[in-house]
């Protein structure tokens, strides 16, 4: 079986709610798969949907080779579900809980102890065991949760934001979890709003916004399309800023958005020993919560203009969107700026070319999926390019 699920039209109404929309979706066998999406964007309606909680109005899907509509019962057996809401009964112990589980799915007798017990020990919640449900903390009763969800090994095992509310280690755990069960053939579907847990774990993700699948790519991909398509952004705006210097097109269109070892010797020896030029304000003098705002809403830009004056300085400290210019010993300017506006880069880019700057490299940071997610989930436009077909 090369999927363990692959939706065709999967579609669920509430009412004359579109909830989820013709969803057509693949995940492969034996794989971690992030799904991902904004709050109300149809994540754990699929996922009820998938583990047959509830009906889907239109479409099917297959999961571990079974179909949900026509043969729930089998999917059942294939699946394990821990829901974004812990549903344990909460006048029982764990242990009461999690053999109640075992009962439902039919484990012997002889197996039953043994497989509680190691699960236990696994995400260490045996030393709770004994303790009802409705006097443990939010971590223990998702430990619970997902030991009742493995009892009897699951092909496929749902996830709907795990972690959420775990403190650190214990999220950790629960991580190394994840992966030793897929390293023992299980596929995980996680469905998560922490994006450094998706982009470590998951080898897929898909993107779906107002029930729609809008991106689906490994990690790494949504991010390599994410910088693509800001270098044809640039591109695209030559013909309005008229004059990118030579250099710094050749930089775009090689996708070498490297630092440049061409040091301006004038500059670097206007700057004093605090790396300033004496251009404007002290940078040093802005205060610890200023900085912390910049950081959080702003995005670090590296470039080197190979004929940096004042003036240039200034008219970027006059953007809206630009937060901070520092000046470096070696005439880089570092600007911050705003990352939830779409053309930040182009209008930094546009007053530096107006001031006559001669930029000979430009050097951002990588994206990271929260700003890809952002980046997608702000345009509520189904770009198809951001669709690819698995192999
Ligand atoms: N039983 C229901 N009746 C009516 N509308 C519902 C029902 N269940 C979900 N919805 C609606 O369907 C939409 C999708 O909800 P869903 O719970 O699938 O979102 P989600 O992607 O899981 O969001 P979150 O990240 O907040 O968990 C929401 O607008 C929600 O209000
Ligand atoms: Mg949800």
């Amino acid at each position: 079986m090369k999927y363990a699920i692959e939706t065709s039209a999967l579609t669920k109404r509430f009412d004359d709610f579109l909830a989820v929309d013709t969803l057509d979706m693949k995940v492969k066998n034996k794989s971690i798969f992030g799904f991902l999406g904004p709050n109300g964007a149809g994540k754990t309606t699929t996922i009820k949907m998938l583990t047959c909680l509830i009906k889907p109005s239109s479409g099917t899907a297959k999961v571990g080779g079974y179909d949900i509509n026509t043969d729930p019962n089998e999917v059942r057996q294939k699946i394990g579900m821990v829901p974004q809401l812990v549903s344990l009964y909460k006048d029982l112990t764990a242990r009461e809980n999690v053999e109640l589980c075992a009962d439902y799915y039919g484990i012997g007798e002889d197996e039953k102890e043994d497989r509680m017990n190691d699960l236990m020990e696994l995400v260490d919640i045996k030393y709770a065991e004994n303790k009802l449900i409705k006097q443990m903390s939010g971590g223990q009763k998702q430990k619970v949760s997902v030991v009742a969800s493995l009892i009897h090994r699951p092909d496929v095992l749902f996830l709907d934001e795990p972690t959420i509310g775990l403190d650190p280690t214990t999220k950790m755990v629960l991580w190394d979890l994840i992966a030793e069960l897929n390293d023992n053939g299980h596929t995980i579907v996680l469905c998560s709003h922490d994006m450094y847990e998706v982009d470590m774990l998951c080898e897929n993700v898909g993107i779906i916004d107002l029930g729609k699948l809008i991106a689906f790519n490994t990690p790494q991909g949504l991010k390599d399309n994410l910088i693509k398509q800001k270098e044809r952004d640039l591109l695209s705006q030559k013909h309005i800023l008229g004059k990118i210097p030579k250099e710094f097109e050749k930089t775009i269109e090689t996708s070498k958005l490297e630092n440049s070892r061409d040091v301006h010797h004038t500059i670097a020896e206007q700057t004093d020993s605090t790396g300033n030029m004496g251009l404007g304000e002290d940078i040093n003098l802005k205060s610890s919560e200023e900085l912390s705002f910049i950081q959080e809403k702003s995005k670090e830009l590296s470039i080197m203009i190979n004929n940096l004056d004042e003036e240039m300085v200034e008219e970027l400290k006059k953007l809206d969107i630009v937060y901070n210019v520092i000046v470096n010993d070696n005439g880089r300017l570092t600007v911050d700026v705003d990352k939830f506006v779409d053309d930040g880069l182009n209008n930094v880019i546009q007053s530096i070319v107006k001031n006559n700057g001669n930029i000979t490299s430009i050097n951002t940071k990588d994206p990271s999926l929260e700003d890809v997610f952002v980046d997608l989930t702000r345009k509520k436009i189904v770009d198809e390019s951001n669709i690819k077909e698995i192999e």
